[in-house]
């Protein structure tokens, strides 16, 4: 189009035409010739800068209009991107500029500058410009409101961070207070309800020798040590429940072995233990023994209560100094929650955050369920 723009512009017609192509525009056009010299400018683009077209025809637009970055250092002229591109033919699109008006003030601007060409030789450039200030503001806003937002977001995860933690050392305080309590309660039952049954079973036996030749007596005090048995085997299973002895005698492995076997008898449901002797051999401190225990208990009433399962395995091994225990049963299986909303799941879970390990838990309908509880460095 401006390739022969020397003639054109001679023609009459087609100077009319050009202008009035050029005031029509809304934005800024002017055109430099080599020495950077104004040689038209448009009355929109002229009014923008603050001046007439005619106060800028022949005026050099570097130093007229774009002399200076934004925070005032100056611009040399072999920094100006119109300059170096068109001299060398190209054409340049910037957008994080100003030009400068003529009362001194700036406003950010998007300029492209295209070359003029005579032939193969380039002869100066035309330059579109626009007042982008709404644009920038608009930018800037959003960006602020972006980043303000983000530092809300950033606020409230730490507060939600902090307040998980809170809840997750208040889950772990709460387990430990409760064991302590269940200790406590199991000790007092056992010495004095458990001394008192005994006391009271050696006297009916010594009644009862004593009373061999009084069948009806001799039955009646039968009778009573028969309730003073069971009510001994209420209490030793009620002492199981709330501390299992055999955790303290004969450490965690011996425990779960003995809480499987006792499964298998109570429910008929077959229950497999395998436990290599390195695994055996690892002793993890009692804190962590009884919330293993606790874990493995609450899978196996799951399994009762939930699984419709004919068996259920305790693995156990060790993987890269991790203590892994695997319980597995062929049930019912269940849909896994997202994120586990049961008190049950939940309790296993932060159990074994707390012991600083992972609690997983793989299950689909009809394919079973598999907990697996994962302790790093139990073997260090
Ligand atoms: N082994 C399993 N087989 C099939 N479904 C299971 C199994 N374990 C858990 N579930 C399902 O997951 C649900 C949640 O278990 P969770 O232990 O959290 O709660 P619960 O056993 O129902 O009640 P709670 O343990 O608080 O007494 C159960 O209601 C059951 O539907
Ligand atoms: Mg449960």
């Amino acid at each position: 189009m401006f390739a022969d723009l020397h003639q054109l512009s001679h023609h009459a017609a087609w100077r009319r035409q050009l202008e009035m192509l050029l005031e029509s525009a809304g934005e800024g056009i002017y055109g430099i010739d080599l020495n950077g010299r104004c040689i038209f400018i448009n009355q929109a683009g002229a009014g923008v800068l603050g001046y007439t077209p005619d106060e800028v025809l022949g005026r050099n637009m570097h130093y007229l209009i774009h002399h200076s970055h934004a925070n005032s250092d100056l611009m040399p002229v072999h920094d100006c991107r119109i300059f170096n591109a068109f001299r060398e033919g190209r054409g340049c699109r910037v957008d994080d500029e100003v030009l400068w008006r003529r009362d001194g003030t700036s406003f950010p601007a998007e300029y492209a500058s295209y070359p003029i060409l005579d032939g193969a030789a380039v002869v100066g450039a035309v330059v579109t410009f626009s007042d982008i200030s709404v644009r920038k503001r608009t930018e800037m806003a959003l960006q602020a409101s972006h980043a303000e937002l983000e530092r809300r977001v950033a606020e409230r995860t730490a507060a939600l961070t902090t307040a998980r933690d809170g809840l997750r050392r208040l889950a772990a305080h709460h387990h430990r207070v409760r064991e302590e309590e269940r200790a406590h309660i199991a000790r007092d039952i056992h010495d004095e309800l458990g001394a008192s049954l005994t006391a009271l079973q050696l006297d009916l036996n010594w009644l009862r020798q004593r009373l061999s030749a009084d069948a009806e007596l001799n039955n009646h005090v039968m009778r009573m040590l028969d309730v003073a048995g069971t009510a001994m085997g209420a209490v030793r299973r009620i002492l199981g429940d709330l501390r299992p002895g055999i955790l303290d005698h004969a450490g965690l492995w011996a425990a779960l072995e003995c809480l499987l076997a006792d499964t298998q008898t109570r429910t008929g449901l077959a229950c497999r233990y395998a436990c290599p002797p390195e695994v055996e051999a690892v002793r993890l401190g009692k804190d962590a023994e009884i919330a293993v225990y606790r874990i493995a208990q609450e899978v196996l009433t799951n399994v009762q209560r939930h699984a419709r399962a004919s068996s259920v395995s305790l693995d156990a091994c060790i993987e890269h100094r991790d203590l892994v225990l695997a319980l597995a049963d062929d049930g019912c299986g269940m849909q896994m929650p997202a994120q586990p909303a049961t008190f049950g799941l939940m309790g296993m879970r932060e159990r074994a955050l707390a012991l600083g390990g992972t609690l997983d838990i793989d299950s689909a309908p009809g394919a079973g369920t598999r907990v697996r509880l994962r302790l790093p460095g139990a073997l260090a």
